[in-house]
């Protein structure tokens, strides 16, 4: 779009812990056949979008469509927590093979706004887990700079906005 830069297409890989915002950031800024999430698919080929047992297809799959995807020069978001370093390398070197830009979107928001959210949420993550998926992010978002990416977006929390004192009238 005019505000964050990111060519069309592009191979863009999300990075943040659960409830970060990820999949909300996706869905307002690409069509959801541009969206490939790692969630969608445990539903797809388990149980459901929490159904662990079935990360392994899911993953299998998601590769598969990101490739197809890149092959014909696709946009193509993918939608998991981003945090592995091995996996980030491969879809980057994915883009390079097919001539896409190359894009990392950092989400961060503060540790007590994603707590928050997570408690909030239907199915919510383990506290310990949350615990290490926030101290991974912190170590993925460092790495990603020397990564060779050709473009990282940063997407911070903005808090809400706090009502305004009324201007006063001009007379
Ligand atoms: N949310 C919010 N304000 C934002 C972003 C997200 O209130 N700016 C809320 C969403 O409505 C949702 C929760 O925070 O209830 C988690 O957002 P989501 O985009 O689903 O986070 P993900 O990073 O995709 O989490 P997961 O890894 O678990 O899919
Ligand atoms: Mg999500």
């Amino acid at each position: 779009s005019a505000t964050d830069g990111i060519p069309d297409p592009a191979l863009v890989v999300l990075v943040g812990a659960s409830g970060s915002g990820k999949s909300t950031w996706a869905a307002s800024r690409f069509r959801a056949s541009e969206i490939v999430s790692s969630d969608a698919l445990r539903a797809v080929v388990g149980s459901g979008e929490h159904d662990l047992d079935a990360s392994a297809d899911a993953f299998d799959l998601l590769d598969r469509i990101v490739a197809g995807r890149a092959r014909r020069r696709l946009s193509v978001v993918v939608d998991t927590l981003g945090l592995d370093p091995t996996m980030r390398r491969a879809w980057l070197a994915l883009a390079r093979e097919t001539g896409l830009a190359a894009v990392v979107v950092r989400l961060t928001a503060p540790e007590r706004v994603v707590r928050q959210r997570n408690r909030e949420r239907d199915r919510s993550v383990p506290a310990a887990v949350l615990t290490r998926q926030l101290r991974s992010a912190r170590r993925a978002m460092a790495e990603i700079d020397a990564e060779g990416w050709d473009l990282v977006v940063d997407v911070v929390h903005e808090p809400e906005a706090l009502p305004r004192e009324r201007a006063p009238r001009p007379v």
